[in-house]
């Protein structure tokens, strides 16, 4: 095997096997682990017609010590289930999900980049609907998938803070709607506004609330930060956005540095208040927004990450790679 692994970047690539559990009768039968990266599937299918699909994203480092280990994989299990339950689709045990999980890594151990090339095994679950049906309703059969892929360092050439755009020509999420949950509509549905947002030379669409369009909700993919002068680590609370793992973490790494965590709604007008703004999420752990454009106003934080999201990237990633002692017990271990 001959990986570049420096230059790898975020494209799937196959590997040995991927893990599989069919649900029929009401249970979930044996783990079976497929070499083939195709399902056959019914094209009546209601993942396909009716999105009845969710997925889940976590990262498996190979740490300084040699041992290779998953960030959190228990709040995945449970924030799938979420979404699974909001589908309308049977839950995965934990017992299940951390069984694909150590199978996946494992099998797939070579995939796993090596300690120092900053990249990952991107894991990937998925749950589908798999009944062949033309009515709306739930299916009565779902396939669990967990596949994986190796993902390079997102950051090449250095951390380089990215131009946000202020949706206004599209929602996210409506505020009883699925914006909380990991459904696969939801990024078929950012699609329009982040093209939108990169023909105005904006790598990211920030999303307001759908109700009012006067608070901050989050980006397509990663929840937002912001820092203010005297050290408060603020982040949205509302109840149509996803609560992001990475964020749920760097609220508690914030409050170990002696930072003032502030969890709550947030006014767009707040985005004077703020000296350094970030986007997180397991892709990247923390991206810096150096500017955020909108209709009205332009809003900069700088053209470098500011040095509290710099501190809070290297807690975290040093965390992950066993850098750092895991003080919350974080990382989960598998054995090879
Ligand atoms: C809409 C959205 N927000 C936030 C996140 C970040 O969540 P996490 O930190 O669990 O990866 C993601 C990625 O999963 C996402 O899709």
């Amino acid at each position: 095997m001959d990986i570049d692994w420096k230059n790898l970047g975020f494209q799937y690539m196959p590997v040995n096997c991927n893990i599989r559990y069919s649900y029929k009768n009401g249970e979930w039968g044996k783990m079976r682990l497929h070499e083939n990266n195709d399902i056959n599937l019914s094209i009546a299918a209601s993942c396909l017609h009716y999105g009845q699909a969710a997925f889940e994203g976590l990262k498996a480092f190979r740490c300084k010590d040699g041992k290779v280990k998953v960030f959190r994989p228990q709040e995945n299990a449970k924030r799938m289930n979420l979404t699974n339950n909001h589908l309308l689709m049977p839950e995965i045990p934990e017992a299940m999900f951390l069984e694909a999980l150590e199978n996946v890594v494992r099998e797939n151990i070579e995939f796993v980049p090596p300690y120092g090339t900053g990249g990952a095994l991107y894991i990937r679950p998925l749950t589908i609907g798999t009944t062949a049906q033309i009515g709306i309703a739930a299916a009565a059969d779902y396939e669990f998938i967990m596949l994986a892929t190796p993902v390079g360092p997102y950051y090449k050439g250095g951390i380089k803070p990215v131009r946000a755009m202020i949706s206004d020509a599209y929602d996210r999420a409506a505020p009883l709607g699925t914006g909380h949950v990991k459904v696969a509509g939801n990024y078929a549905a950012s699609l329009a506004p982040t093209k939108l947002a990169k023909e105005s030379n904006c790598q990211v669409a920030l999303f307001l609330d759908a109700k009012t369009r006067s608070y901050i909700e989050e980006f397509g993919t990663s929840n937002f930060i912001g820092v203010t002068a005297d050290n408060h680590y603020v982040t949205p609370q509302s109840p149509s956005i996803l609560e992001s793992i990475t964020n749920i973490s760097l609220r508690e790494l914030a409050s170990d540095i002696g930072l003032t965590v502030e969890h709550r709604p947030i006014p767009v007008a707040e985005l004077d208040n703020f000296v350094e703004v970030g986007a997180c999420g397991t892709a990247v752990v923390i991206t810096p927004v150096g500017e955020i454009v909108s209709t009205r106003k332009t809003y900069n934080y700088g053209e470098n990450i500011g040095p509290v999201l710099q501190k809070l990237y290297d807690k975290m990633t040093g965390i992950q790679y066993g850098e750092e002692e895991d003080t919350h017990n974080w990382m989960y271990e598998i054995t090879e």
